[in-house]
């Protein structure tokens, strides 16, 4: 088992199918009246973070709490961070308390690769900037074969603002090293041109959404992160949802089976309409509930358990 998980790519098809099904048996443990398993008794795990979070952080946080794990949360609102203390000092605090994981959310892409040098517990990357989002991908994953039965030739569109999307990045990664086949749906403006490329060779591009729908399985919404963009990268929030939008007329060109995904927060109205987000084929409350049950598959995995 891998140490650390910073990056899917860390994941081979191996070990990623081995943490889906772990998180598998993990989500057996939810249907009990008692959620918790001893496994990680005795051992702690400290959430890092550094940027806003609802789901990511929460899931974590009882991810471990069901592995029995003693966690610590941090986040950098109120601590020795807000008087100018390194990402390097607070490593070397968690080191003195016995971490045996550090969770790690943070602004700076490539900020949990830094830490897994200076502490000697498993790091886990919980979004880094516009980098990576690991746990999310595999989240996803897993929904996606709950959902549809197999990841091998599943037709998945990514929709929207890729350039700002860890969850975009990572997904790419995965799904590709299991088999998937991605096109990327959005403004030019939006898609690096070398990225589909620099990510996995068989990534596909398109511009428009209305032609690529009819062949998908999967299509997974991004948020539009307006707090990371310093330009102006398309007219108006009506025309961006005008061409790349998801609302009822568009969702009835995919395929009957289709589900649409989206890892939240939503702008309702903006990238997807609140009818497609609470419709019967959205699977986006399912991902949030599989997310703590991934999270613990990762935890336990790195943490020494086996399968
Ligand atoms: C994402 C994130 O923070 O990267 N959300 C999440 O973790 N569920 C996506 C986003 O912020 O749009």
């Amino acid at each position: 088992m891998i140490k650390h998980l910073r990056s899917a790519a860390d994941l081979d098809a191996a070990t990623a199918t081995l943490i889906l099904d772990t998180a598998g048996e993990m989500a057996a443990l939810a249907g009990r009246e008692v959620k918790k398993l001893p496994t990680l008794r005795g051992r702690t795990v400290v959430n890092l973070f550094y940027e806003d979070s609802t789901r990511t952080r929460i899931s974590f946080e009882a991810a471990a709490k069901r592995l029995s794990a003693d966690v610590i949360n941090f986040s950098a609102k109120g601590s020795s961070v807000s008087k100018g203390e390194s990402l390097k000092d607070t490593a070397l605090t968690l080191q003195a308390m016995g971490a045996d994981a550090v969770v790690i959310r943070h602004p700076a892409s490539g900020a949990p690769h830094r830490l897994a040098a200076w502490v000697d517990g498993s790091v886990v990357n919980a979004g880094d900037g516009t980098h990576e989002h690991p746990t999310q991908a595999l989240l996803d994953a897993y929904t996606m074969r709950s959902r549809l039965g197999r990841l091998d030739g599943l037709r998945v569109a990514i929709v929207g603002d890729v350039l700002h999307s860890r969850v975009a990045r990572s997904n790419v990664l995965l799904l590709t090293t299991l088999g998937a086949e991605i096109t990327l749906v959005g403004p030019p403006t939006l898609i690096p041109v070398d990225i589909a490329a620099a990510l996995s060779p068989k990534t596909k591009v398109s511009y428009d959404l209305d032609s690529v729908l009819p062949d998908m399985d999967v299509v997974m919404m991004l948020r539009v992160q307006t707090e990371r963009m310093q330009d102006s990268y398309f007219p108006s929030a009506r025309e961006y949802s005008r061409r790349y939008g998801l609302d009822l007329a568009r969702m009835r060109k995919l395929p009957e089976h289709a589900i649409v995904m989206h890892p939240g927060p939503m702008n309702r109205g903006m990238e997807i309409t609140p009818e497609v987000a609470d419709s019967s084929r959205s699977t986006i409350v399912e991902q949030v509930a599989n997310g703590v049950s991934a999270r613990m598959a990762v935890l336990y995995l790195l943490l020494g358990g086996k399968a």
